[in-house]
């Protein structure tokens, strides 16, 4: 309190933010009950931020406002998906309009760091809880077993992105601890100037160990749903340019992206189910069904059917949904089209197929994990994001991905006849 009190009292520049006192507050009860009269000094340093820096939006000021944004979003009322995993902090890589090599590839690169990153904070996390040289989220605690098979999962989930980093064989596949602490180490040079420090990104409601696995994995997540998002679009505006060689590029990097990341649902399995039912009682109204990169992933696939495009899943994510009724295209739509205009054939169309089913097929299994891995931790409960909960996802499991390519077998055309 006296350290925010004195920032106040002083010039208040963004930089000298007691960041770290701010933390350890946040940390030592969890978010859900950090004391209303911290919150009010806190507001008060957001009003002086933005009175005494109104038109400012350097690097530091940004990303205090940010950081002071999430911690206030429970203060505010405005407490969701988005700012419990301090989206707006993580600065995701993706929707960029400039589709130059150089560009992409860059966006690529920056997406595997963050993965990277984020997963090897997490190992970091539980190696020092397991050596007690950290006090954060002391209760319910895993033992030296779990901590061992959470650092196998969580290597094996960065493997490939450190392989697209160049970084193939730079963690050993031994001891899983001492690969854990390798990763930590490679992660440490991933990081670039313009990074906001991980440490701000993870802002627990409580106090239960287990959260932090659950808000990092969380976080990787939306940063492949991010990416594949972006390969996504790109495939449909080349399907439209007849260039099906750099469509089926980004339709195969799309699933790789997710597929190769699927140990992260194993990591997050070894989460002690009583662990989550502890702190999530105090995430109501912040729900993945919020997530706007999962439903543009699923909406770039192909327009979702009227009645879920009205229901729930969709009115969570409304700028999503203004997109889709505005007529976002999709790579459903652009291979339909490519085919009736005899544009794509032969070879091509059949290269394209393929990679759409399996795309599919990566996407159904992962909302098939995804279901499985609920009904474990929440049993009959109600979802956070006001649905019944796994019924939800029971339902939605099996939904068609494209309509123009099945997952299982190679496509029919749009004329209905089998596919070459
Ligand atoms: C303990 C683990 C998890 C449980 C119990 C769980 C539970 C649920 C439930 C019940 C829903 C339905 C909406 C609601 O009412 O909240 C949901 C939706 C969703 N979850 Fe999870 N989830 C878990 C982990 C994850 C992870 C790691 C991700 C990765 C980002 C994720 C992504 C999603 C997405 C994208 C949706 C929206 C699906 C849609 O609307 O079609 N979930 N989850």
């Amino acid at each position: 309190m006296h350290a925010v009190t004195r920032w106040l009292a002083g010039p208040a520049g963004p930089q000298s933010f007691p960041y770290s006192v701010v933390l350890d507050e946040f940390h030592r009860v969890g978010k859900h009950f950090v004391e209303k009269s911290f919150l009010a000094l806190l507001d008060e340093a957001r009003q002086t931020v933005a009175a005494r820096t109104p038109a400012s939006r350097d690097a530091p000021t940004r990303q205090l406002t940010d950081f002071l944004d999430i911690a206030l979003d429970k203060w505010d009322s405005r407490y969701d998906y988005r700012s419990y995993l301090a989206l707006r902090l993580l600065r995701l890589p993706g929707a960029a309009d400039d589709l130059s090599p150089a560009a992409d590839a860059a966006g690529r690169r920056a997406r595997d760091r963050l993965l990277v990153r984020l997963v090897a904070d997490t190992l970091a996390f539980e190696m020092s809880a397991a050596a007690h040289t950290t006090g954060l989220l002391p209760q319910q605690r895993p033992g030296p077993a779990v901590v061992a098979k959470r650092c196998r999962l969580g290597v094996r989930a960065v493997t490939a992105a450190l392989a697209r980093l160049g970084l193939a064989g730079a963690v050993g596949t031994g001891d899983p601890p001492i690969a854990a602490a390798e990763l930590h180490a490679i992660a440490g040079d991933l990081v670039a100037a313009e990074d906001p420090p991980l440490r701000l990104t993870m802002l627990p409601v409580h106090v239960t160990h287990d959260e932090y696995l659950f808000i990092r994995v969380l976080q990787s997540y939306e940063c492949l749903f991010a990416g594949v998002a972006d390969e996504l679009r790109v495939a449909v505006t080349v399907l439209a340019q007849d260039a099906p060689g750099a469509a089926a590029e980004r339709l195969g990097y799309a699933g790789d992206l997710l597929r190769t990341a699927g140990p992260l649902f194993s990591l997050l399995a070894t989460m002690q189910p009583e662990s989550f039912r502890t702190f999530r009682q105090y995430t109501d109204g912040a729900s993945a069904i919020q997530s706007r990169s999962y439903k543009l992933v699923e909406s770039l696939c192909r327009r979702p059917d009227a009645d879920r495009l009205d229901s729930v899943a969709y009115r969570s994510v409304p700028e999503v949904q203004a997109r889709i009724r505005r007529g976002q295209s999709t790579v459903d739509e652009a291979y339909r089209s490519a085919v009736s205009d005899g544009r794509l054939t032969g070879t091509d169309r059949a290269l394209i197929a393929r990679r759409m089913a399996a795309f599919a097929g990566t996407l159904t299994q992962w909302r098939r994990t995804h279901h499985r891995l609920a009904v474990r931790m929440l049993g009959s409960r109600s979802g956070t994001g006001y649905t019944e909960g796994t019924p939800y996802l029971a339902a939605i499991s099996d939904a068609p991905v494209f309509t123009a390519v099945t997952t299982d077998r190679p496509a029919t055309d749009p004329t209905g006849r089998p596919h070459a």
